[in-house]
């Protein structure tokens, strides 16, 4: 269908020039009607949206600026719009929900402007019931070829940005996303990553991200002028943004709108925005939970180097593999096996070799012990941010990987930020970041070249998540935000409220790696609060649910799993693969609660934590398969519960429901609750 031009009469003048041809507007609204964009070309390219008719986004540039040639902005007129509209299920391989719905309505704007080269610019909106997308496509035309990329001009302006709440990392620091997030008012955020979250007066929340981040830099956002939060391109070494040529697509900009909080949580936007599954067959891409030879080494009680405290030897794989066969994990992952640990190994990323292993560790005995119980062995690269080193090795290290029945390998880029290694072609040392676009190309060649031998990769210290899972579904999980780890050594660790930030910010993002599962908070003595987790243990067993992951660690020792059986049992039950996911209830940085139930069967689970507040929930169970029993067996806060000194009073215990009844639970203060509804 295609819709006129609605011209807005409005003359407009520079200064005491003539008078200037008409400015246009064109509106694109969502199937449910409640967001309109309207897309107008006065002066400068630009946007504004609004929500239930209230504004989200004041008039807000687009354009962007080029090093050789003119680029887009100024001057350019909407010259022809084309609609288009989709209704349509498509599947996911594994996810939180086993069919997605894309509702949209499209609309392509081409602006132009007189002139003979480069004249010609389009910009494809989608409008969801859930959001706005759009993104430039830049098309082959004279004068335009190679391109260098040297400002995005794309704005998201907002009306009262004093009175709306944002919560946010920092951008272009040194610790890439591992930051505690801030909560502050949307004028006093400086820098800050995507997704960015906030909350306008009104009490919408929005959240600005990106989707299909390939071959460009990351976008985060800068304060350009109180309110006006302006893309800000992570560049490469030499200051460009992004070097490319024509035709190229961008990412796509992402602004999810809810009437609330838990609204954000239930959204597909991002996976809708991204291309279909470019793999084919992924039936070797496998969901599952692991075990490691990993805590260990972060309490300091084992090493990744050689030496006594060696943790990643032969003997003590087979005895986490014996573990995880008895408990049925699918996996153990195994750090520090390979040549390169010793010393500095944070600076000495040259030195790893991926395909040479320490004396004491014989990868063909463990895995074949392993194949023999049906566990595999989780390979581990860590580059240590050199990544010339690493791409060097990477078809003999997944083949490596591949000939031992390997199917998953955690991936690592511990390196500050800004300072990834890379060795250009005439032999220069060259230091990016983590987000810009050599490294956005580079980590997709690694999950690309894992494909070619059936592996899926978990990134640590990865680029942020945007939905390229849907094109490349070996991406099976990443870290990108403060996870467990910093509760052995974080100093401080994350605080109570960590977990009711990262469902409203990071992860909107996609899948994360944070591994749960610490049943000993006392490593060093339950009054050190700062080298252990923040949480009462029923919290640790509520974040397999809320913290979504097609893989999940149980990340503690055995030892400490061996000492409490009946609350490990949840760990043991809990899928990582689900049909349906719903949002249920939460406020962003108080609490949240999800409901999830299991692919290939009838049970239900359910997952809630709070923050440094003790609350009680009362939930509805209507997400429950209608005309259906269930036991629920929920583990609890118990009435003494606190996170600081009385972590591990858990109650657990049976109870007969249906979707017609409601459940109260109490959630001690930074506690949680994890259910299991048993189709009976
Ligand atoms: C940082 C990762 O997040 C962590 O999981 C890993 O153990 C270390 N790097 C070593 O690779
Ligand atoms: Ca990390």
């Amino acid at each position: 269908m295609k819709r006129s031009l609605v011209p807005l009469f409005v003359l407009l003048t520079a200064g005491l020039s003539l008078p200037q041809a008409l400015a246009k507007t064109v509106e694109l609204s969502s199937p449910d009607n409640t967001i309109t964009v309207s897309i107008n070309d006065d002066k400068q390219p630009n946007y504004q949206i609004t929500f239930n008719g209230g504004t989200v986004i004041t008039p807000s540039k687009l354009g962007m600026l080029f090093k050789e040639t003119h680029g887009f902005g100024e001057g350019f007129k909407i010259s022809s719009v084309a609609r288009n509209q989709v209704n349509a299920n498509w599947e996911l391989p594994w996810g939180e929900r086993k069919t997605v719905n894309d509702h949209h309505n499209e609309l392509l704007v081409t602006f132009s402007t007189e002139r003979d080269e480069a004249s010609r610019y389009q910009v494809r909106f989608r409008a969801f019931n859930d959001g706005v997308g759009f993104r430039y496509e830049v098309s082959k035309q004279s004068g335009l070829e190679q391109v260098e990329i040297i400002d995005e001009l794309t704005e998201f302006s907002l009306e009262n940005a004093k009175e709306a709440t944002a919560w946010w990392i920092p951008a272009r620091g040194w610790n890439r996303y591992e930051y505690i997030y801030d909560t502050t008012d949307v004028e006093s955020v400086g820098n800050a990553h995507t997704p960015f979250t906030f909350k306008l007066p009104s009490g919408t929340h929005v959240s600005i991200h990106e989707a299909a981040l390939v071959d460009y830099a990351a976008m985060t956002l800068k304060q350009h002028r109180p309110g006006k939060l302006k893309a800000d391109l992570t560049p490469w070494s030499d200051g460009t943004l992004v070097k490319t040529q024509t035709d190229f697509k961008t990412p796509w900009r992402t602004i999810q709108i809810s009437k609330d909080a838990v609204g954000l949580l239930n959204s597909d936007l991002i996976l809708n925005l991204n291309e279909p599954n470019k793999l084919g067959d992924v039936s070797w891409v496998e969901p599952g939970k692991y075990v490691g030879i990993w805590w260990g080494m972060h309490i300091a009680e084992n090493t990744w180097g050689s030496g006594e405290k060696h943790g990643a030897t032969t003997s003590e794989t087979i005895r986490y593999m014996d573990f995880a066969a008895k408990h049925g994990f699918d996996g153990v992952l195994v750090e520090g096996w390979n040549i390169g640990w010793d010393g500095d190994w944070f600076n000495n990323g040259d030195l790893f070799n991926f395909t040479q292993g320490y004396d004491d560790f014989d990868i063909e005995k463990v895995t074949k012990h392993g194949a023999n119980k049906g566990v595999r062995l989780i390979g581990h690269h860590e580059t240590s941010g050199s990544v010339t080193n690493y791409r060097d090795q990477i078809p003999d290290a997944f083949a490596l990987y591949e000939k031992h029945g390997v199917r998953q390998v955690k991936t690592g880029y511990v390196a500050d930020g800004g300072d990834i290694k890379r060795i250009d072609d005439k032999g220069i040392v060259r230091k990016e970041w983590h987000d810009g676009q050599f490294m956005v190309n580079e980590y997709l060649h690694s999950v690309t070249e894992a494909a070619k031998h059936k592996i899926s990769i978990n990134t640590h210290e990865p680029i942020k998540a945007t939905g390229l899972r849907r094109t490349y579904p070996n991406w099976i999980a990443r870290e990108g935000a403060r996870g467990q780890e910093y509760n052995a050594w974080g100093t401080p660790p994350n605080p109570p409220e960590h977990a009711a930030i990262l469902p409203y910010t990071r992860m909107l993002s996609g899948p994360m790696d944070f591994t749960p599962g610490i049943f000993d908070m006392g490593f060093n003595g339950l009054g050190d609060k700062t080298n252990r987790p923040q949480t009462t243990l029923a919290k640790q067993l509520a974040l397999y649910v809320v913290l979504y992951s097609p893989i999940q660690m149980a990340a503690d020792l055995p030892r400490n799993y061996e000492a409490n059986l009946p609350a490990f049992q949840f760990i043991k039950d809990v899928p990582t693969d689900w049909q349906e996911s719903i949002a249920l209830a939460g406020e962003i940085g108080d609490y949240v609660a999800f409901a999830r139930k299991e692919r290939e069967g009838n049970d239900w689970y359910l997952g809630a934590l709070t923050d440094e507040n003790a609350r009680e929930l009362t939930l509805e169970l209507d997400f429950l398969d209608k005309g259906k029993r269930y036991e629920a067996q929920i583990y609890r806060d118990g009435k003494d519960a606190e996170w600081a000194d009385n972590p591990y009073d858990m109650i657990i215990e049976q109870k007969k429901v249906s979707a017609k009844d409601s459940l109260t639970l109490p959630l001690a203060t930074s506690g949680g609750v994890a259910i299991r509804f048993k189709a009976l």
